[in-house]
């Protein structure tokens, strides 16, 4: 069982040093749901689809290889507060190249 550090801002700007596992099959938005980072029902409303947008993270730093896939891309057209580092967490999946990621939640939408 490996897991990482992620650090995560929630919305009230409190930043959290967050243990997650790899093993899990867990994406952002559901390490943020089980660390209760963000009110219920403000995120993963979509339930990991893609969908809704409410997933919204900020990426502050570099560790994070992957592009947004096209659902995210197109998602992310349409939602609130997007900036040039926003991604649906709930399309990053927790993995052991992540140690060190660094995100904040977005507002909610
Ligand atoms: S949970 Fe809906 S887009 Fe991520």
């Amino acid at each position: 069982m490996t897991d990482i550090t992620i650090k995560i801002t929630d919305r009230n700007g409190v930043l959290h040093e967050i243990q997650a596992p790899t093993d899990m099959n867990m994406n952002v938005m559901e390490l943020i749901r089980s660390y209760e980072l963000a009110e219920e029902g403000t995120i993963g409303i979509c339930g990991g689809m893609a969908m809704c947008a409410s997933c919204q993270c900020y990426v502050l730093n570099d560790v994070l290889k992957t592009e947004r896939n096209d659902d995210e891309e197109a998602m992310l057209s349409e939602a609130y507060h997007v900036k040039e580092n926003s991604r649906l967490g709930c399309q990053i999946h927790l993995t052991e190249d992540l140690e060190g990621l660094e995100i904040e939640i977005a507002p909610e939408q």
